[in-house]
């Protein structure tokens, strides 16, 4: 494994240059574009990693399987499929194009911005404070690191700049899909975004999800299993946005991106994997992740279709 990882590496690496670094999020400009690291956990807690695969990047969009499985865990299914749906917008993930007046969990997913900011609203706690501390606690249990915490410029720079979400808020405030104060929803949602994790602790999580909800080392139950196939098929299918279906035909299972360059793929009862390369293609997805997971897929017929 740690050669096939190794070659992946090589591989892949000119990929690095081609697409471009998020700006938007005016902190995430200042990342290196030629970071690259992949890794992989496999039953019994077996890990596999290369590269830079230590380095400490934010979750940005890799954290939302992580806010719909605590709003699941908090609420329920029934209470999470009314307020947010699961069918692929087809669209980019922070698209504010709902023309038809009528904005209703039908348009939109848990993967997008919209979504995600929703299900904000399913984590309980008495102040979004105490919500963001437990999905931090969450977080920090798949992760099985105590110590993750937030990167704060990156919160800070999104919090200032963070208009688009702001509108996408006021917009399921305005169709009276959520009710509780915007700013103290996105802050929630700023800060799970601004996570700082490293790849292997990426795939540990991705693992957990693939082995049903069981930790990889104790074989503890931590969520039930109908949760982790709630969130790995809402991101087979939105995980990777408008690139979801293409994603799906070159590398073939469930997996969700971040604009801080990393992805976490799921492979059911078989592994988990994470790599971080943060140049972007036009979807908002890493481009050298992407053919490294391809790569890998291929070399270990992973592709669950
Ligand atoms: O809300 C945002 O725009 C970012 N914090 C996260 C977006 C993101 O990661 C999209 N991913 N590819």
């Amino acid at each position: 494994m740690n050669a096939l990882l190794a070659q992946i590496l090589a591989d892949c690496a000119h990929y690095t240059s081609q697409g471009h670094v998020a700006t938007y999020i005016p902190e995430l400009a200042n990342v290196d574009p030629g970071k690259f690291g992949i890794h992989v956990t496999l039953p019994n807690g077996e890990n596999y990693g290369t590269g830079d695969d230590q380095d400490r990047f934010t979750m940005q969009s890799v954290v939302k399987p992580m806010i719909l499985l605590l709003a699941l865990m908090d609420s329920g299914i029934t209470a999470v499929r009314d307020l947010v749906g699961v069918e692929a917008t087809g669209k980019p993930f922070d698209a504010f194009n709902y023309s038809d007046q009528a904005l209703t969990g039908a348009h939109i997913n848990p993967m997008i911005n919209t979504g995600a900011i929703a299900l904000c609203t399913l984590i309980h706690g008495n102040t979004y404070e105490e919500r963001f501390d437990r999905l931090l606690n969450l977080t920090r249990k798949l992760a099985g690191n105590p110590n993750l915490e937030v990167d704060q410029s990156v919160y800070r720079s999104e919090k200032l700049t963070g208009n688009k979400n702001r509108a996408l808020a006021y917009m399921l405030t305005a169709y009276g899909m959520i009710s509780d104060p915007v700013e103290k929803i996105l802050d929630c949602y700023f800060k799970a975004c601004s996570i700082l994790i490293n790849c292997r602790e990426l795939s540990r999580i991705a693992y957990i999800f693939a082995n049903h909800g069981l930790f990889p080392d104790t074989g503890e139950r931590f969520f039930p299993a109908e949760y982790a196939k709630y969130v790995t098929a809402t991101m087979a299918t939105c995980g990777m946005y408008d690139g979801s279906g293409e994603f799906a035909l070159t590398v073939g299972f469930p997996a969700k991106s971040g604009v801080g360059g990393g992805i976490m793929g799921v492979i059911p009862r078989r592994m988990g994997v994470a790599v971080f390369a943060p140049s972007l293609d036009k979807h908002g997805n890493s481009v050298a992740g992407v053919q490294a997971l391809s790569q890998l897929s291929q070399a270990l017929d992973l592709s669950i279709y």
